[in-house]
């Protein structure tokens, strides 16, 4: 591919702390590799991998390098793309417990003088403390810094809050960048230009017209090799807690005067705080826990949550997660949203989608259909909107299904950004909207906690789904009770 030059030119540092990480070659990495080739980073920019052992720049960027052999072909470099992005790319050893080691990276950032430093913590989150109390110590923390951290920020409310506490004590809250990735997916961002960059939707987005909304967040793959960290973690905390209750506050939020970060995280904080909250017994009735058995995924059989590496074989950790609630405001008063989750379901597929109440008044022959838009975020990204329709056939006929079908990725082939390229160019631009403030991060925890502390006093335990199904079958129960269906039971 012919390299262009960038359209801007602006210098910053990117200091990515965990430089060896995951995180940093399976994602990081590959997205700004993106941003480049999409003429999107800015130029002037100077990359600094932080980590542990020692290795010169040459050996870091042989690492990377090979590291890019994993990425999907479309997204490899080749070798004279390598070379510019290399250019870019340094290493820095630090001991993340030793002040000298802070004052050293300052010295170094200080000496280019950048406009612009982005520190990236993508290290485990149980060094956050400790590394935001050392920058903050080593004067890492003045307004042209800024403090991307990466989930799992916390793993409940108190260990959030403390997370936020070290966090606030050495930065303001407008340098602070919390990621949820699901924010950078591109349909993400169609949904707030579906709500209030279009006059068509707004007038129906609310309990006269809509009878319920569904949130979807299925996997196929199970927990792979991060068993460990899984058990410890569970589908509430990893998906819910965090992805699903910021697509629900961006589904049934007000509209906000403006499109500045703040005025967006101010009515997404006022849809966490209108969540009907739970009691021990509403946790019974409105939440439904699973754990994959043993099952079958596109027609391989895969093994049970319990047969993975690295589980207890008595874990009771839930791998699948159905939630009822309601948003109890004006808008959405009775209107239930169903929030769902899981590994090892029957597709992957990520999608929200809007069910419409029945005409008032069927005149047509034959059963009516409520009209559903789907909002598709992933393996595609676009909409749906499913219609009945008159074939012309002639008189007493019976109304069609139809689909109005918008494909994103057709519509703009060769402008579409991934989810972490776009973040990544946003904690560079120095723009917070698609980042969550601590407020909104506490709240969604004091929400969640209720079902933690219920579960862990339920012997039940999770209910058993085979891999490769939907979920438990008390799933679908809690969604027929109110008279409803699973999109993929409609
Ligand atoms: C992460 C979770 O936040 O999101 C993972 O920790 C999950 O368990 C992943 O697999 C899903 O992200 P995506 O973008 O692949 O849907």
């Amino acid at each position: 591919m012919k390299l262009k030059q960038s359209y801007i030119t602006m210098s910053f540092d990117l200091v990515f702390f965990g430089g060896t990480g995951d995180l940093t070659w399976r994602k990081l990495m590959p997205a700004l590799f993106q941003a480049m080739r999409h003429h999107k980073l800015p130029e002037g920019g100077r990359i600094i991998a932080v980590a542990r052992d020692e290795r010169s720049d040459e050996q870091y960027r042989n690492f990377i390098k090979e590291r890019f052999a994993d990425v999907e072909p479309g997204k490899r470099p080749s070798d004279e793309e390598f070379a510019k992005f290399a250019e870019m790319l340094h290493f820095r050893r630090m001991d993340l417990s030793q002040p000298e080691h802070y004052a050293g990276l300052k010295a170094m950032l200080d000496e280019r003088g950048a406009g612009t430093v982005v520190l990236y913590l993508a290290t485990s989150p149980y060094l956050f403390p400790v590394i935001c109390k050392q920058l903050g110590m080593a004067g890492l923390n003045a307004p042209h810094i800024r403090v991307v951290l990466e989930k799992p920020l916390g793993h409940d409310l108190a260990s959030a809050q403390e997370i936020n506490r070290v966090v606030k004590a050495a930065f303001h809250e407008t340098q602070a960048f919390r990621i949820d990735h699901y924010l950078g997916k591109p349909a993400v961002q169609n949904l707030m230009a579906l709500r209030f960059g279009n006059a068509l939707f707004e007038p129906v987005w609310r309990r006269e017209s809509i009878a319920n909304i569904q949130i979807t967040l299925a996997e196929e793959l199970g927990v792979g090799t991060r068993g460990d960290y899984y058990d410890k973690t569970g589908a509430l905390r990893d998906m819910i807690q965090n992805h699903a209750l910021q697509l629900l506050t961006m589904i049934a939020m007000e509209p906000p005067s403006t499109n500045d970060a703040d005025a967006i995280r101010d009515e997404k904080l006022k849809v966490l705080k209108s969540l009907r909250p739970f009691n021990a017994e509403t946790v019974m009735r409105d939440v439904v826990r699973g754990q994959y058995r043993a099952g079958s995924v596109e027609g391989r059989r895969v093994p049970g949550y319990l047969e993975e590496v690295k589980v207890p074989a008595n874990s009771t950790c839930e791998t699948f997660v159905a939630i009822r609630t309601e948003v109890q405001n004006w808008r959405w008063a009775g209107v239930p949203f169903y929030l769902r989750t899981g590994k090892r379901l029957g597709s992957r597929e990520a999608q929200i989608v809007v069910n419409f109440r029945e005409v008032p008044h069927p005149i047509f022959p034959g059963a009516s259909r409520a009209n559903k838009l789907v909002i598709k975020l992933q393996p595609e990204d676009g909409l749906e909107l499913h219609l009945l329709a008159a074939k012309g056939s002639g008189n007493n006929e019976l109304l069609s299904p139809v689909s109005l079908d918008l494909d994103f990725d057709k519509a703009f082939p060769s402008e579409r950004v991934g989810a972490y390229e776009r973040l990544l160019l946003d904690a560079i631009g120095g723009r917070l909207n698609l980042f969550v403030r601590s407020d909104e991060q506490e709240q969604a925890w004091r929400w969640v906690e209720p079902v933690l502390e219920a579960w862990s006093k339920d012997p039940a335990g999770p209910r058993p789904y085979a891999a490769g199904s939907w979920g438990p079958p008390e799933s679908s129960a809690m969604v027929a009770r109110d008279g409803c269906a699973w999109a993929e039971e409609q």
